[in-house]
């Protein structure tokens, strides 16, 4: 379990079922070493007692907005100050409405109105209420606000339908908070990458590519995210969402790939190329559909640049991750290539064939040697992979 002494958090709850759970994740985070301060909405207290969370937290939970225990009667505003973080668990449509609009009619909304600090909430409701198009509306607004939405989930309801709607288990709301307090090892740098497969046209619809999903290259540029970087992310085509905070930019050839780092390279401190490049393009692409008719097309391949290579050879090169794919003899291609390339870290794939997987598993091959990231889900590795290049980025 994360260690979250010397955090603050402020845990608000709202009118739901799933309230019971928050009780859970107070524990939690008290266990983790938070200090933790409930407020409650009216409808919430239908749910649970205060009592409960009082206990739990081993402080007063407040509800009332004229609540006298706040000597300035300034509760609104005093309960969030001394927060690292405010969250809503369990978050009701109504409540996310209220949010959306700005309304501050009791002391929780009047409290996330007044804030300075982040915001997240984990809606809970059923699943009606939240394909409802106006609680849609509401969740992208506050996206677009920047509150951070954790969830929903799929799954048995409480009112016995199934779907989207329940509430985050308080274990991974419990995790996605850690992560949100946790250390900033890349805060200040400009982390680059590549991400995905390339497409290097024959004709107007046909092309050469590979089966990269782009998953590994997303989980790094999230992790990067996380550990506090700016980050670009230049993506060949992939049809996977962006993650939140990674400025991206669409690529189809190595060519454009290479065109897109080089104009972003100058300011970046990390340079990853997690890209499947192509390593050839056809140099006599059609520009038109070629017939079958016509006979045999003759394909006529030119080298594409290695964009990583060219990178690690600028005069001011960034720090320099590569990664590789290999099948066989995994440490001696991968130091071998190391070499060639000239970069610090080299992450080869363990798994078998990680193209397309949720799953991961690298060896991380360095000056001092190797690390071995054991296999997990492609964003806990890409995390691994983050906090190693930041405790090797040099003082730049
Ligand atoms: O040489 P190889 O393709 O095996 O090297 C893989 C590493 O080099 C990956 O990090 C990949 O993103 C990068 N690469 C590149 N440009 C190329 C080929 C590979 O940046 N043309």
């Amino acid at each position: 379990m994360t260690d979250l002494t010397g955090k603050k958090i402020l845990l608000g709850l709202t009118g739901g079922v799933a309230a019971y759970k928050s009780a859970e994740l107070c524990r939690l985070f008290v266990k983790a070493g938070a200090d933790v301060q409930v407020v409650m909405t009216e409808s919430a207290t239908r749910f649970i007692a205060p009592m409960t969370l009082q206990a739990l937290s081993g402080k007063p939970v407040f509800h009332d907005m004229w609540d006298a225990r706040i000597a300035n009667h300034m509760a609104h505003i005093e309960l969030s100050r001394d927060r690292d973080l405010i969250l809503v668990a369990p978050a009701t449509a109504d409540f996310m409405a209220k949010l959306a609009h700005g309304l501050a009619d009791d002391l929780l909304s009047t409290l996330c109105l007044a804030r300075e600090v982040p915001l997240y909430v984990a809606p809970a409701m059923n699943r009606q209420m939240w394909e409802n198009p106006a609680t849609q509306r509401n969740a992208a607004q506050l996206s677009a606000d920047g509150i951070h939405i954790l969830g929903p989930d799929e799954g048995e309801q409480a009112c016995g339908e199934t779907g989207m709607g329940r509430m985050l288990e308080p274990e991974a709301l419990f995790d996605h908070i850690a992560i949100a307090l946790g250390d900033k090892p890349l805060a200040g740098k400009r982390v680059l990458l590549t991400a995905g497969p390339t497409f290097e046209p024959i004709d107007t619809v046909r092309g050469i590519t590979n089966l990269s999903s782009g998953k590994m290259g997303f989980a790094v540029a999230q992790a990067a995210v996380e550990a506090g970087a700016q980050v670009t992310l230049i993506a060949g085509p992939t049809a996977l969402a962006t993650p939140t905070g990674v400025r991206r930019e669409n690529v189809m050839t190595a060519r454009e790939m290479h065109r897109a780092v080089m104009a972003h390279v100058a300011e970046a401190d990390v340079f990853i190329g997690v890209a499947a490049v192509a390593d050839y393009y056809v140099a006599n692409a059609s520009d038109r559909k070629l017939k079958k008719s016509n006979g045999k097309p003759r394909i006529e391949l030119e080298e594409n640049p290695d964009i990583l290579a060219e990178v690690a050879a600028l005069p001011n090169a960034p720090y320099c991750v590569g990664f590789a794919a290999e099948t066989e003899n995994l440490h001696e291609y991968a130091q071998a290539k190391r070499a060639s390339k000239k970069i610090p870290l080299l992450a080869a794939n363990l798994a078998h064939n990680a193209f397309g997987r949720d799953e991961n598993e690298l060896i991380l091959f360095h000056d001092e040697g190797e690390t071995r990231l054991p296999r997990a889900s492609k964003l806990e590795v890409a995390r691994g992979l983050i906090r190693e290049i930041a405790a090797r980025l040099p003082n730049r």
